[in-house]
């Protein structure tokens, strides 16, 4: 039953989790940095690098304290190498191979994605695999394959904007505050879905890929009019902004789950898993919810606390890559960006 110690950094939540046999979790320590970001409307990465240099140590310390756990005791430690804000993941993947080499630890390197994508199977009753998994964050909007922990492939993705994001400037756009999406589905409650028309479809580029910079676009247009003759939202009653929220809401949820499920089809898969901040969207759940019913498919939903960015789900992950034999030498670097592999290897994977 491996031991493992999961670091993830790669955006604005400094974490670190105890993780017994992949799915038991001892501790997750996430030490969120919304306060911090929030008058800005979004995530200045100067401010997060900094805030997670402060914060890994403790995080680290506490996660083995409240698990009980000691060094000694640790067969791993898996730490998120990218996607992610280079300056974040830096961080953590510093604290990782320092501790790694003064205690003589193996070094397990997680993708970020792919850790979202089979979080769903550390609450899961009975394995999800194989299954479609729709990764919905601030950051990404994917749909993947998992046919098997070890066995993922990326089938599509947004190809601008993700769903967070959109939900993060539409609420700015709104002036509702920050993070947009819990304000939006606030705000949604009171208004019309249908009260405007906002596009629906997916881009062109792929049949399981997303778009949202035109949503976001008309949205735009359709708050400040004409040759956007107004500077705000002060032309609108409250009544408009919550259709015009509800409207945007369900514009932006129709493609995730028109296309979460024709990806199940077209893969034969019978369950689908969804992670991801955006995860915790009410309509997304109650939508995907209906139409998996209806299509006789098996939802999992990840709880909400493996959903945001949390080390249980890269412990986790790192379980299932430490018994596949994963490793990373001490010169792994940081992977920044959006940019993934786009399949995972089964099987060793050493890096330089
Ligand atoms: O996964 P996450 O914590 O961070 C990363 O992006 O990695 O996701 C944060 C995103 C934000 O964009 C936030 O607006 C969105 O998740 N979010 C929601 C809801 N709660 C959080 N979006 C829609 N509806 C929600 N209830
Ligand atoms: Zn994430």
């Amino acid at each position: 039953m491996p031991v493992v110690l999961g670091i993830e950094s790669s955006c604005d939540e400094t974490s670190a989790a105890v993780v017994v046999d992949g799915r038991d979790v001892r501790s997750s320590i996430v030490s969120a940095q919304v306060d911090l970001h929030a008058r800005y409307g979004g995530i200045v990465p100067e401010i997060a690098a900094r805030a997670h240099l402060e914060r890994i140590q403790p995080v680290i310390a506490e996660a083995l304290a409240e698990a009980g756990v000691g060094f000694a005791e640790l067969d791993a430690i898996a730490v998120t190498d990218g996607p992610g804000l280079v300056g974040s993941l830096v961080v953590g993947v510093m604290a990782a191979k320092s501790l790694a080499l003064v205690h003589g630890l193996p070094l397990v390197p997680v993708d970020h994605l792919e850790a979202h994508c089979t979080s769903a199977a550390i609450t899961a009753e009975a394995s999800p695999w194989p299954a479609v998994a729709l990764v919905v964050s601030g950051g990404h909007t994917s749909l993947y394959l998992v046919r098997d922990p070890l066995a993922i492939e990326l089938l599509g993705q947004t190809i601008d904007d993700a769903a967070g994001e959109a939900f993060d400037k539409v609420a700015a756009i709104l002036e509702l505050g920050y993070p947009g999406g819990p304000v939006i589905q606030k705000a949604a409650e009171g208004g019309d879905p249908r009260a405007v028309d906002f596009p629906r479809k997916g881009p062109r580029s792929g049949p399981f890929d997303f778009s949202y910079s035109g949503l976001k676009t008309a949205v735009l247009y359709h708050v400040y009019g004409a040759g956007q003759k107004y500077g705000s939202v002060a032309h609108l009653s409250a009544r408009q902004i919550a259709d015009v929220a509800a409207s945007f809401q369900a514009a932006l949820v129709a493609p995730l789950v028109r296309r979460t499920l024709a990806a199940a089809e077209r893969h034969g898969v019978g369950s689908i898993v969804v992670g991801g901040g955006v995860a915790a969207n009410a309509l997304l759940r109650a939508d995907l919810a209906s139409a998996c019913e209806r299509a006789g498919l098996t939802l999992h939903l990840t709880p909400m606390a493996y959903c945001t960015d949390n080390a249980a789900m890269i412990a986790s992950r790192g379980d299932d890559l430490l018994r596949a034999g994963v490793r990373a030498g001490l010169t792994l670097e940081p992977r920044g960006g959006l940019v993934r592999r786009r399949k995972t290897r089964r099987g060793r994977e050493t890096h330089p």
